[in-house]
């Protein structure tokens, strides 16, 4: 069965048609061009397919579609309409990431943990990003540049 559904994508409205059990990360990438998450594991375990809805880390590939009516979803495409963000900045400046296939979701967890909690500790930064894998990395300079973020909004008072 097909459904209409609306909800803000990245700050515009979109309405796509969709089937009852059609996954957003599928509706996302083939329907909408929003190619940032990623298909990883397709089971929730890997959350290379995370985006924010209403400002909640979701995995995609295990979200129906017709879950996002009405509410605002943000993929990586989202956050960079002035740039790169501070947590990007620190991914680059600490090389946080090999082949890059992670990265999105990642940027996606650490931006819903700084924006709760603007200067997490090492421990709630490793808790918050422990449901992203990646196979690359060893995870070391992804909490070295969460950490330097931490920091840094520390110093500003955030
Ligand atoms: S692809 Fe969604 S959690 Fe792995
Ligand atoms: S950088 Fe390759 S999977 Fe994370």
């Amino acid at each position: 069965m097909n459904h209409t559904v609306k909800f803000n994508l990245n700050g515009s409205p979109v309405e796509v048609q969709v089937k009852s059990n059609e996954k957003l990360l599928d509706v996302l990438r083939d329907k909408l061009g929003v190619t940032s998450p990623k298909f990883g594991c397709g089971v929730g375990e890997c959350g290379a397919c995370t985006v924010l809805i209403d400002g909640l880390s979701v995995r995609s590939c295990i979200t129906f579609a017709v879950e996002v009516e009405g509410k605002n979803v943000v993929s990586l495409e989202g956050l960079q309409a002035d740039g790169p963000t501070k947590i990007q900045k620190a991914f680059i400046k600490n090389n946080a990431f090999q082949c890059g296939f992670c990265a999105p979701g990642f940027v996606m967890s650490a931006t819903e943990l700084i924006e709760k909690n603007p200067s997490p500790t090492e421990e709630e930064i490793r808790h918050a990003l422990a449901g992203n894998l990646c196979r690359c990395t060893g995870y070391k300079n992804i909490v070295d540049a969460m950490n330097e973020v931490s920091q840094e909004n520390k110093e500003e008072g955030r």
